[in-house]
């Protein structure tokens, strides 16, 4: 019988702020094989974030099938769009919510996680953020498409660069994308569309340069969408928000008509980064029910009438 076991093996996850995001979801199932867990939080919300995981706040969410609740060895702030002090601009730097915090860009974390706990096995990066996702991509600034860029998919390539000397033989990286790299999906906008489309095109390269340079693993999976602070934020249209309409269409549309659960991915991106997936690297692993392979959405008026459902099943 095949079982996952990471007893004595530690996970780094950035882009952790609630129990709502995949990042969670990734965060639970590596605890429910065992891995210690280490945090990174984007440093404005890390207070909040604490905060409320000793208030309670997520004990719910905390709990494991064993009883026990999910503990982490430690938070760190984190702002993955600054490699080192020096990248750090005076009005970021003093902001109220990074003046009293120290030690956040992501080559001073690293520095940190190897000092306190020693190297890591699992890197995951949950996080994405691009000031203008509310815009067209023909109404996107420079700024705002380099800022979605440096956020989102340069992120990944400074988390393996800087926490890849700190990491065991055999480790593995999984970051998360968005079909909307590969296909048009209006209303993911402000240049988040072509960071994906580098995130994946990265995670292809990544996986040669680290795996010959620290034999490192490297993936990334298109998720499904989910209804995260994060998707929550893409803005609406006709009333209706961006996600909930994405929500609808996939349940409409998706090979299987079911909810997407965050935890599906967190045991997708469980396996791809455990022992069971040691020769998987540079793959792009879709968990979104089926629907990054219809070619159709079978809920179009043009289809009005036609029994897609019982069609399928006479021609079988
Ligand atoms: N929700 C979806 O439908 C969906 C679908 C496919 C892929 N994804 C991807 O999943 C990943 C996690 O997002 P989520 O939807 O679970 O939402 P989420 O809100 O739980 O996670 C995003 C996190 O990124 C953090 N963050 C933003 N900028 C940061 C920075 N500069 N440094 C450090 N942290 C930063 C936020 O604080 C937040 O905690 C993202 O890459 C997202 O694009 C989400």
């Amino acid at each position: 019988m095949f079982h996952i076991d990471l007893r004595g093996k530690k996970a780094f996850i950035a882009g952790i702020g609630d129990d709502q995001g995949y990042g969670w979801a990734i965060a639970k199932a590596l605890a429910e094989a065992g891995a210690e867990i280490i945090i990174g939080t984007w440093t404005p919300i890390l207070k909040i974030f604490t905060q409320s995981w000793a208030a309670g706040k997520f004990n719910e969410s905390r709990k494991l099938s064993n009883g026990n609740l999910m503990n982490y060895l430690k938070v760190y702030p984190l702002d993955a769009a600054y490699d080192s002090p020096e990248d750090v601009p005076a009005e970021i730097r003093e902001n109220k919510r990074y003046a009293e915090v120290a030690r956040y860009t992501v080559s001073e974390v690293a520095e940190d996680v190897e000092r306190e706990f020693g190297k890591i096995d699992i890197l995951v990066h949950a996080l994405a953020n691009a000031p203008e996702v509310k815009k067209p991509l023909l109404e996107t600034s420079r700024g705002g498409y380099l800022a979605a860029q440096s956020s989102s998919s340069y992120s990944f390539i400074s988390l393996i660069q800087h926490f890849g000397p700190h990491m065991n033989p055999q480790g593995s990286a999984v970051s998360l994308t968005y079909l909307a790299s590969e296909r048009v999906i209006p209303g993911y906008g402000g240049g988040m569309s072509s960071a994906k489309a580098s995130l994946e095109s990265d995670t292809r390269v990544l996986s040669w340069e680290a795996g010959r340079k620290w034999n490192v693993r490297v993936n990334v999976i298109s998720a499904g969408p989910l209804k995260s602070r994060a998707a929550r934020a893409i803005g609406h249209t006709g009333g209706v928000s961006f996600i909930d309409q994405m929500i609808a269409f996939s349940q409409a549309n998706a090979p299987l008509q079911k909810d997407l659960e965050a935890e599906e991915i967190g045991q997708a991106a469980l396996f791809l980064l455990s022992p069971l997936a040691s020769a998987i690297s540079g793959v792009t692993l879709y968990v979104d029910n089926g629907l990054h392979a219809m070619g159709i959405a079978v809920d179009s008026p043009a289809f009005q009438g036609q029994e897609f459902a019982a069609h399928a099943h006479l021609e079988v």
